[in-house]
C-alpha cells in the first residue's frame, strides 16, 4: 500500500499502551521491538512480494534480502525466519517454487539466522518473503525518531531499482541493464549495519517501497527534524536518469512523490524526472543512517572497506521539521 492510504488505515486501530513495546506501529519504523529482558529485546518484521526477476532462485534471493533488511535496519541482527509462500495452485510448478525458497534460503543462512518454518496460501499470483525475527540490546536499538541536529545522511545503495524493473519490463533495457540492480538487491545490509552500530548511530532506515522521499520523511516526522537532501549527491544506478527522462516510471513511484510532493521544498530549477527519482519505489535499498559529525570519516572509511556505497547526501536541520529541502 502507498504510504497515504497506510497511515489512513492503521489511524482507525486504537492501540493499548504496552511498556514491552519498545517500537510500534504508530512512528513508522521498520520493524516492531518488543523488550524480553534488560539485555534483550526481539525485533520483528515481515515482507513479502511478487516477483522482481525472472529467475526463481533470484527472486527468492532478493525477496529474503530485502525481508531481513528491515532487522538491520533497527541495528539487529536476523535470529530466525518464516518463508511466506502465495502460489497459484492450478499453475504451479513445483520446481520453480523450491528454486524460490532454496534462494531465500541462502540468504537467511548467510545472515546467521535459521528458517524455522514457514506458511503457504493459495493465491491468483506467485508472492514470496518472510517473516523474520532479530535480536537486539533494547539499549542500542536504531530507530527513525533519534536523528539530531547537524547529523550528516549516509546511504549505502544507489537508488532506481523501481525504475529499472519497468525499463526491463517495457523492454527498454536487457538484462545487462539491470545486473547491477540485481547484484545491490541482493546484498544483504549486514557489513553497513554492523558499521552503522559500531559507530554508535542511533536513527536511520532502510529505503524500500515509499522511495528515498519518503523513508527520510518518514525519519524527519518520527524525529521532528528538517532534512536539506543534496539531489545531485544520491548515488543512482547507470542509465537511471536516461529510463526516467524517457518516463519508463512505475506507478507505485508517482504515488510516492505525490504522497512526499506536500513536504518538499523544491528549488526551481530541479526538474520533476530528477524528483521521480529520489521517490522511486525501492526493493531492498540500503540502510539511510543520521550519522553524527564525529563519527563521519571513521563511518565512510569502514563502509568503502567493505565495498559498499558511501555517499554523504545530505543532513538534520532545525528549520523545516517534517519537511525536506532538495538541493
Ligand atoms: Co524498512
Ligand atoms: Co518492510
Amino acid at each position: 500500500m502507498g504510504p497515504g492510504d497506510l497511515q489512513r488505515v492503521l489511524s482507525k486501530l486504537e492501540l493499548i499502551d504496552d511498556p514491552r513495546l519498545l517500537v510500534g506501529i504508530s512512528g513508522a519504523d521498520d520493524a516492531g521491538v518488543v523488550r524480553v529482558s534488560d539485555e534483550l529485546a526481539l525485533i520483528q518484521t515481515v515482507d513479502f512480494f511478487t516477483p522482481i526477476v525472472d529467475d526463481p532462485y533470484q527472486f527468492g534471493v532478493i525477496a529474503a534480502t530485502n525481508a531481513l533488511s528491515d532487522v538491520y535496519a533497527m541495528g539487529g541482527q536476523p535470529l530466525a525466519a518464516l518463508n511466506i509462500v502465495c502460489s497459484p495452485t492450478e499453475v504451479a510448478d513445483l520446481d520453480v517454487l523450491a528454486q524460490i525458497i532454496q534462494g531465500g534460503y541462502s540468504k537467511i543462512v548467510e545472515s546467521g539466522a535459521v528458517l524455522a518454518g514457514g506458511h503457504s496460501v493459495s493465491d491468483k499470483e506467485l508472492k514470496y518473503g518472510l517473516s523474520v525475527t532479530g535480536v537486539i540490546h533494547p539499549d542500542k536499538i536504531v530507530t527513525n525518531n533519534q536523528a539530531k541536529l547537524a547529523d550528516r545522511l549516509v546511504l549505502t545503495k544507489p537508488i532506481g531499482t523501481g525504475i529499472l524493473a519497468t525499463a526491463l519490463k517495457r523492454e527498454a533495457i536487457g538484462e545487462e541493464d539491470f545486473e547491477p540492480a540485481v547484484s545491490s538487491m541482493s546484498a544483504l545490509n549486514r557489513d553497513a549495519a554492523e558499521i552503522m552500530v559500531k559507530a554508535g548511530v542511533r536513527a536511520g532506515t532502510d529505503v524500500t517501497g515509499f522511495g528515498l522521499l519518503g523513508h527520510a520523511l518518514e525519519l524527519a516526522c518520527a524525529s521532528g527534524v528538517g532534512i536539506e537532501l543534496e539531489s545531485s549527491s544520491v548515488p543512482l544506478f547507470p542509465r537511471v536518469l536516461e529510463l526516467a527522462e524517457q518516463g519508463k516510471v512505475p506507478g507505485g513511484t508517482k504515488r510516492n512523490l505525490e504522497h512526499a510532493r506536500p513536504h518538499l521544498i523544491i528549488p526551481p530549477a530541479l526538474p520533476e524526472v530528477m524528483l521521480q527519482i529520489l521517490a522511486d519505489a525501492q526493493t531492498s535499498g540500503g540502510l539511510l543512517m543520521c550519522v553524527p559529525p564525529d563519527k563521519l570519516d571513521g563511518l565512510l572509511k569502514d563502509l568503502d572497506a567493505k565495498g559498499l556505497v558511501n555517499a554523504v547526501i545530505g543532513r538534520i536541520v532545525d528549520d523545516h521539521p517534517s519537511r525536506i529541502n532538495l538541493l
